[in-house]
């Protein structure tokens, strides 16, 4: 159990939601009606309470939710991570989805503390009775595995760093797990050995599995770019400030692992992760470069700096040469995805239509939205080449549909593929969301496997 979670009754200040409707009956069972009226209460959204009992201790604690369904928000409670004090807490009434608003305040608690310490302000919540609170906990660790790989700085996550962290976590769930790199990846996998020959730190693909062979096989993989400057296409200093965050992919391939493991999912699980930076040297590879990929395509390099869909292609190749059920790959790849739907939305790619309504509804009741953009025929011709059989980009129009296309062409034998162009990030914060790394569509996708496993 996630330490977020205290002992079925152990004692804990009740918490109350209230909305403007409910608040005179539910102040008048916490025994608060009086100093709500005195502090002004009035149970909007958001607005929280904390009331003192007799002797000036912290007696209860009323939080103003929406109204109604359908609301804006369905992690509002998660801003009682930074409103309430140290100890232990309980709901003394539903909110609209208590599963969500737990999930929301021990999220909300998160604190990247490798470089410096917390605040101290521990948290702990009583499970809700309706909730499952192991299954929970699993989603917390797994969260909490991607936003720490994703904030740590890339001196200390490059590719070996991130092997390690793979490695750690195989170990944790007895899982086999073998690295690819050196002169056998350079012969096998030449376009990931491409985008990662510039950097001091050699590349590599890490291939982990997990559970019984006779289980559905279910492939993540991972884009694993430990630092984007862009290569010799260099990105300008605004583009390249974030680019910690372009192993983010790989972090969410392994927090997804994490919840699947822990949970004993019965699938015969494989996380393929490309591991590279992305960096100048005399050894870098240059634009109008052309590579044979592993699936025997040859690739022109329009752009050095779309180095993603590169390294994607060769693990995507290997990873459809088993014909899996499905293959999910979750990739920071484009900068026109989050123009088109903004750092909260990521996009997911498939030509499954089925796989696409049930994620995005899966994706919704979660809270971890994702939303369709649509893998466009006419525009592969835009990734055309004049000496190879594909450049890697596609121009400046609908740069995430020509790179889901571009990756597309490396899968053919899966039963299914899913790709999601994520952000990883969250600008500022929000109930639930601290500012920093973010883990995204992988609590959607977790959702969609069990239920379609279990
Ligand atoms: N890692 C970036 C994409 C990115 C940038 C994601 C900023 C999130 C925030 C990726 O490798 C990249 O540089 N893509 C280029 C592709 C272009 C050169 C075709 C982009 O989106 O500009
Ligand atoms: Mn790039
Ligand atoms: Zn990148």
């Amino acid at each position: 159990m996630h330490p977020f979670f205290a002992p079925t009754g152990a004692t804990a200040i009740p918490l109350h939601f209230v909305t403007a409707a409910t608040l005179n009956a539910v102040a008048g069972k916490a025994g608060a009606s009086a100093f709500a009226k005195a502090a002004d209460f009035t149970g909007k959204p958001g607005q929280s309470l904390l009331v003192p009992g007799k002797g000036g201790e912290l007696a209860a604690v009323l939080f103003g939710i929406e109204a109604g369904a359908g609301h804006a928000d369905p992690f509002l409670p998660g801003r009682l991570a930074g409103i309430l004090p140290p100890g232990t807490y309980r709901f003394a009434n539903a909110p609209h989805d208590a599963r969500l608003a737990a999930l929301a305040i021990a999220l909300g608690s998160y604190t990247f503390t490798r470089y410096r310490k917390a605040n101290g302000r521990t948290l702990k919540l009583v499970p809700p009775a309706s909730v499952d609170a192991a299954e929970l906990s699993a989603i917390i660790e797994g969260v909490t595995l991607t936003r720490d790989l994703v904030n740590t700085p890339s001196n200390d996550m490059g590719p070996a760093e991130l092997e390690a962290a793979a490695r750690k976590l195989a170990k944790a769930h007895r899982a086999k797990i073998g690295v690819i790199a050196g002169s056998t990846l350079a012969r096998d996998f030449p376009l990931i050995q491409a985008v990662g020959q510039g950097s001091a730190r050699a590349p590599r693909l890490i291939d982990m599995t997990w559970g019984n062979p006779k289980h559905p096989k279910i492939t993540l993989v991972g884009k694993g770019v430990c630092f984007d400057t862009g290569g010799l296409d260099i990105k300008n200093d605004a583009g390249m400030l974030n680019m910690k965050k372009d192993m983010g992919g790989a972090a969410t391939a392994l927090g997804l692992a994490h919840m699947l493991m822990a949970r004993k999912i019965p699938l015969r699980l494989r996380v393929l992760i490309p591991a590279v930076e992305n960096s100048i040297s005399g050894t870098s590879f240059r634009p109008r470069d052309i590579y044979r990929s592993r699936k025997g395509l040859t690739v022109e390099i329009g752009n050095t700096d779309a180095e993603g869909r590169l390294v994607l292609a060769d693990a995507l190749s290997l990873a459809d040469d088993e014909k899996p059920e499905l293959v999910v790959d979750f990739a920071t790849l484009t900068g026109a995805a989050r123009v088109a739907l903004g750092p909260e939305l990521p996009a997911l790619f498939t030509d499954d239509d089925t796989l696409a309504g049930d994620l995005a509804g899966i994706g919704l009741a979660e809270n971890d939205p994702v939303w369709r953009l649509p893998l466009w025929r006419p525009y592969e011709a835009l990734l055309d080449s004049r000496i190879a059989d594909t450049n890697n980009v596609g121009g400046g129009h609908g740069g995430a549909i020509t790179a889901a296309l571009f990756l597309r062409k490396f899968v053919g034998n899966a039963k299914a593929w899913a790709h999601f162009d994520i952000f990883a990030w969250t600008p500022s914060a929000k109930p639930g969301r601290p500012e920093g790394a973010e883990c995204q569509a992988a609590r959607a996708l977790f959702a969609l496997l069990k239920k379609q496993y279990c």
